[in-house]
């Protein structure tokens, strides 16, 4: 088993509808390639987790990379995993909003806004993975 967690941005965003339209043809995409994860999204950026079979993973990335609803992809990290985390989604979907934001990161209504949760999340190493686990935790 494998996974695979990027980060991008749309640069004009994307409304809920046009989400609820990309999330819908992707979950319906997932299950038939046995692909689970968990899409975040908050204010033009995206956080992606992407767990199946190793080349079917790299595919799937692939596809979305070109993409043209985002851009500045950044690969977080890929690797083997022993189970799936996400087994039961065939992407979970997360709008953060302030409350998970500071939920997430505590202080950060504190912090400078220039950097935007999603940057910061990314900034710190291992932080990615921990961030998808909490937030399916609180789903
Ligand atoms: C942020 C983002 C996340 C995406 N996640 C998935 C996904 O999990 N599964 C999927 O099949 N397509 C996903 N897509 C859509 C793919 O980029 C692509 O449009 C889709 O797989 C259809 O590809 P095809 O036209 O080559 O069949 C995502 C797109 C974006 C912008």
């Amino acid at each position: 088993m494998f996974e695979l967690l990027y980060t991008s941005v749309s640069p004009k965003g994307l409304s809920e509808p046009d989400l609820m339209t990309l999330l819908q043809a992707a979950r319906c995409k997932n299950q038939g390639l046995d692909i689970t994860g968990m899409l975040v999204y908050h204010d033009r950026e995206f956080m992606q987790l992407l767990e199946g079979e190793e080349s079917i993973v790299k595919n799937l990335y692939q596809r979305i990379l070109t993409d043209n609803r985002h851009t500045s992809v950044e690969l977080l990290y890929q690797g083997t995993i022993e189970n799936r985390a996400f087994g039961e989604w065939s992407m979970a979907f997360k709008l953060l909003d302030e409350k998970a934001v500071n939920a997430l990161i505590p202080g950060y209504e504190e912090f400078d806004r220039k950097i935007s949760p999603i940057n910061m999340i990314k900034a710190s190493p291992n932080r990615g993975k921990r961030t998808f686990l909490s937030l399916r935790d609180s789903l």
